[in-house]
């Protein structure tokens, strides 16, 4: 596979997406990829999920707000992976794009424009697949805001209730908005067969497309908890959705392959 892909990992607050653009960095490291996770949160957390550790994760020094990426810019893609990105133990680099660290510091638009920015860029001479991990809600999606008005593929992530499937269904349309047609929906947490039958449901009814189902997993929630991340052996179900994921993404790039 010769493309590379720019992810964007969008959903409501808690439906997994943190925890899914781990999972989903790793698998992809897995095939031989160079993988860059950028964590747009606020509250960046997704270090834990790769394994970086609290401290370090802590520690990581987020890419300056409202710059511009790229050789007529304020600093090429280089010279940010240097000096901003680490390599995690499970081989993913990750950059941080926003903390905030102050009450009233502010808002956040700056780090979203660094990360726009960014994407913008050709990528592929650092890394071969870019990975965002939104911060909740679909504000960043807008046309004024568009953080992710450069990604190829957003990720849907849900879980069985109508709020997140609602979500999904406006980030659709603001997508496709800003030129972006490729969405990829996955269930997560996805508890038994009645779970399953009622997301297909609600997916068909507000016209959300539903390619991967995560289960409910409760190893890879107790990873979480101890703040480590899932080990490769651990929970074969949750790693053969994320193949499957990997899979979904990958045949999307070919099919509209070149760009
Ligand atoms: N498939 C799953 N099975 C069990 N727990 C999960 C699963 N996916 C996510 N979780 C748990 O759900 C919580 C929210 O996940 P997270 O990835 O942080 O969501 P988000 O980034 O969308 O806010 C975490 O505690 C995580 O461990
Ligand atoms: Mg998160």
């Amino acid at each position: 596979m010769g493309t590379t892909m720019k992810i964007g990992i969008v959903g409501k607050g808690g439906v997994g997406k943190t925890t899914t653009s781990s999972l989903l960095a790793r698998a992809l490291v897995g095939r031989g990829r160079r993988v860059l996770a950028v964590d747009t949160d606020s509250n960046p957390n997704l270090g834990l999920s790769l394994g970086l550790g609290a401290e370090a994760t802590e520690a990581l020094e987020p890419i300056p707000r409202s710059m511009v990426v790229g050789r007529r810019g304020d600093m090429t893609v280089a010279e940010l992976m240097d000096d901003f990105a680490v390599l995690t133990p499970e081989g993913v680099t990750l950059m941080s794009a926003l903390r905030v660290d102050e009450a009233g510091a502010g808002c956040t638009c700056g780090g979203h424009a660094s990360v726009r920015s960014l994407l913008g860029e050709a990528l592929h001479s650092e890394t071969d697949d870019t990975i965002v991990d939104m911060e909740a809600g679909i504000e960043h999606l807008s046309r004024s805001g568009g953080t992710l008005a450069h990604a190829d593929v957003l990720v849907l992530m849900m879980e069985p209730s109508r709020k997140a499937i609602i979500t999904a269904q406006r980030t659709i349309g603001l997508a496709a908005d800003l030129g972006i047609t490729r969405c990829v929906g996955v269930g997560n947490r996805v508890d038994d067969e009645e779970a399953r039958r009622a997301l297909e449901e609600m997916c068909s009814e507000h016209g959300v497309p539903l390619d991967v189902i995560i289960p409910s997993n409760s190893t890879l929630a107790e990873a979480d908890r101890r703040g480590q991340p899932l080990g490769r052996d651990a929970a074969p179900e949750v790693w053969s959705a994320i193949d499957t994921l990997v899979d979904r993404l990958e045949l999307s790039a070919e099919v509209l392959a070149p760009r």
